[in-house]
Order: C-alpha cells, then sequence, then structure tokens
C-alpha cells in the first residue's frame, strides 16, 4: 500500500484522498498573498506538532525571525521551542546564501539530512531558487540535483512557486516536470475582502478530487471547506457560493 504523509489540515488531506504519497515533490502556486508560505509553515509546523515528523523549512524569502514571528501570529504555537528542540530546522536566506557556490550550500543540507532523519521540506520558494543561477543550463543542473537530493533522502516535500497559472499562458517549466503534484492557490476580490480557493490540478499516483475548493485563512492558518460542493471553473457556475 501506498504511504501517505498527511498534510495534518483535515480538508486538505481528504480532498488529495488522505494526504501526499510519500516521497513525493508538490509544487505550490499562486499570486502574492494567496497563501504559500502560511501552507508551508503549516505542513512544517502539523508535522512536528500532530505526527512526530521532523521538517525543514528553507526560505529565500525572509529571514529565520521573520519566519517565526509569522508562524507564531498565525497560530503556530510553540514554533520557536519546536526549533529549539530539532524537530523543525529552519535554513533562512542569510544561511542558505552565505556561501557564494550553492553546491557548499547543497553539501551543508546534505549534513543534516545525514544527522537527523527528517521527513517534510518546504522550499519558498523555488522562484527565488531558480534566480539564483545565471543561466538556464546552471539553473536545470542544480533543480535537477536538488530534486534527486529530496529523493533520495526520502523527504516529501512542497515547492513553492510564484506563478498565477490558473490558465498558464507561458510554456510549462521544468519545475512541472519535477514534481509529483501541482497545488494552486487562488484569490478573487470581493466588496468586502477576498475568496480564497485551493485547487489540486495533478498529484501522481493518486486518486484525488480536482474541483475547486473554497478555503479560508484563519487563526490555525488554512481551513479547507471540503465539504461545500466543489465547483469546476470550466464549469459556467458564476457564483459558486450564492448568499456570502
Ligand atoms: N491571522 C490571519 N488571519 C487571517 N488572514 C491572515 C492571517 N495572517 C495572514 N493572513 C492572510 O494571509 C495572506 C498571506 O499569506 P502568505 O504570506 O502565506 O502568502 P504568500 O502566497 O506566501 O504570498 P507571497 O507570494 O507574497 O509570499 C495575507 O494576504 C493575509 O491576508
Ligand atoms: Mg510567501
Amino acid at each position: 500500500m501506498t504511504e501517505l504523509t498527511r498534510i495534518g489540515t483535515e480538508g486538505l488531506d481528504s480532498i488529495l484522498g488522505g494526504g501526499i504519497v510519500d516521497n513525493a515533490t508538490v509544487l505550490i502556486s499562486g499570486n502574492p498573498g494567496t497563501g504559500k508560505s502560511i501552507l508551508g509553515l503549516q505542513y512544517i509546523y502539523n508535522g512536528a506538532t500532530q505526527f512526530d515528523e521532523k521538517g525543514v523549512y528553507l526560505s529565500f524569502e525572509e529571514n529565520a525571525d521573520e519566519i517565526a514571528q509569522a508562524a507564531e501570529s498565525i497560530g503556530f504555537d510553540g514554533w520557536s521551542d519546536l526549533i529549539d528542540d530539532g524537530q523543525i530546522l529552519v535554513c533562512d536566506k542569510q544561511e542558505l546564501l552565505r556561501h557564494n557556490d550553492f553546491n557548499a550550500t547543497l553539501d551543508r543540507l546534505l549534513e543534516a539530512f545525514e544527522e537527523t532523519e527528517y521527513e517534510r521540506l518546504v522550499l519558498d520558494s523555488l522562484t527565488m531558487f531558480e534566480l539564483f543561477f545565471e543561466t538556464e543550463e546552471e539553473k536545470r543542473t542544480y533543480l535537477l540535483k536538488f530534486s534527486d537530493i529530496l529523493k533520495s533522502n526520502g523527504l516529501t516535500s512542497l515547492l513553492i512557486a510564484e506563478q498565477s497559472a490558473v490558465f498558464p499562458d507561458q510554456d510549462i517549466g521544468l519545475e512541472n516536470f519535477l514534481t509529483d503534484g501541482n497545488i494552486y492557490l487562488i484569490q478573487t476580490p470581493t466588496e468586502s475582502g477576498v475568496n480564497r480557493y485551493i485547487w489540486v490540478a495533478k498529484m501522481r499516483k493518486q486518486d484525488i478530487e480536482t474541483d475547486i475548493f473554497p478555503m479560508d485563512i484563519g487563526d490555525r492558518g488554512i481551513t479547507v471547506h471540503e465539504s461545500a460542493a466543489g465547483f469546476s471553473m470550466m464549469g459556467g457556475r458564476d457564483d459558486p457560493f450564492p448568499g456570502e
């Protein structure tokens, strides 16, 4: 039987058919402010607090203090204690970019993986990671190498991408071929704020719900309303939630 890694967020695990297949690499895409980083933090936090699974959070976006502040302000209490206890390893951009050579950074990550058994990893973000390289060839080489490191260390990973792409008009990038799954976070403006949605577009080897489901960001992070009827962006229903 396929082993699954649960996100630990009920509605989301449910539309995934239980979780993400162990050792898979999943791309989390969305516009700014759609909740990608929160989902990443939540995945790592839930792993440590609900499943006793150690996690690594790699960030090119923020430093470790800012990440801890973001985590604790959204209600992931004790984030800093989990780091002190070794349940969560955060490598921020200062750490990741310390050497001007990405090989050195990958070597240090490998050392950490040898010392401690981690189950989960988040990269925030793949988009920033890619900006680090000057040529397409270099980028490709490191992406493949990084992807290989994740697989061979048994990590189930979320890679965050800055990409609106519900209907992408660009070529599908290399990252889509490297990943086993694709989850999009979507927000649409309303008079009083935004409506938020999540769409699991692809998940290799898994029976998933491919409808688009409403979600909220609140005090405990992301909640996915799996019980609300999913709807299709192509289905022509103008207002999926009349009366709201
Ligand atoms: N405590 C909270 N309650 C409700 N909503 C919140 C809370 N904290 C943050 N948010 C919402 O979450 C959104 C930010 O989510 P997040 O930082 O994960 O987005 P992102 O997709 O990573 O964006 P970026 O691409 O800019 O990094 C904000 O737009 C804010 O509206
Ligand atoms: Mg972010």
